[in-house]
């Protein structure tokens, strides 16, 4: 079973990854975490090129099938084989980052997107995606003066509204698989509600303990 986090920048998706995870582990199940794009070393590298805002403006088109090379790794070297071995996978990011940072934040057109990650995924669909939901005004007062933004988080504060909308968009198309979690809320508050929709999926599907 693939569950999977999403959010704009600091929204507290991988602090929550990590508690559900532990969490996960208590329950005595087997998990395996992955985090996008990144996680092989070929993976690695492609992270390198798309976060790094020395080189020259990427393409849209570019982005989207650099981030979908990404992915192909991850999914056939990490989560493939892990689901295959029966474990409960957490992705920190998936094809809906695609869809909203490339999709409705640079306008690339999301069937494009849709097809391109179809055959990077083989058909492999999340059965839970919880979206951290911010205003990226404080996302960004969140991560601080401090530190280097990459090429993505330098973007300017229109376009990572233009991401938080498409996520919203999305999650409304989609309410079946979709939960918004507000992540303005205190990180107790936020994991809380995290385990209840992981609990509540696990258990429908038999797999909790
Ligand atoms: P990362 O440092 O992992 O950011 P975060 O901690 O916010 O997840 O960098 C990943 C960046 O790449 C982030 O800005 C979102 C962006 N991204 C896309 O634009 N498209 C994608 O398909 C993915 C997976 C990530």
């Amino acid at each position: 079973m693939l569950i999977t986090l999403e959010g704009g920048e600091g929204s507290g998706k991988s602090t929550q990854c990590a508690l559900l995870q532990a969490w996960l582990r208590e329950q005595g199940l087997g998990v395996t975490v992955a985090r996008e794009p990144g996680g092989t070393p070929a993976a690695d590298r492609l992270r390198a090129v798309l976060l790094d805002r020395l080189l020259e403006p990427l393409e849209p088109v570019a982005e989207v099938l650099l981030f979908a090379a990404s992915r192909a790794q991850t999914v056939a070297q990490v989560i493939r084989p892990a689901l295959a071995a029966g474990q409960v996978v957490v992705c920190d990011r998936f094809v809906d980052s695609s869809l909203a940072y490339q999709g409705f934040g640079l306008g690339v057109d999301p069937a494009f997107i849709l097809d391109v990650n179809a055959r990077v995924t083989g058909g492999v669909l999340p059965a839970l995606t919880l979206l951290l939901d911010l205003p990226p005004e404080e996302g960004r007062a969140r991560k601080g003066a401090g530190g280097d933004p990459d090429r993505i988080e330098s973007r300017g504060i229109a376009y990572h509204q233009s991401v938080r909308a498409g996520y919203l968009a999305l999650a409304a198309a989609d309410p079946g698989r979709f939960c918004v979690l507000d992540a303005q809320r205190h990180v107790d508050a936020v994991q809380e509600q995290v385990r209840y929709h992981v609990r509540a999926t696990l258990a429908a599907r038999g797999r909790f303990p």
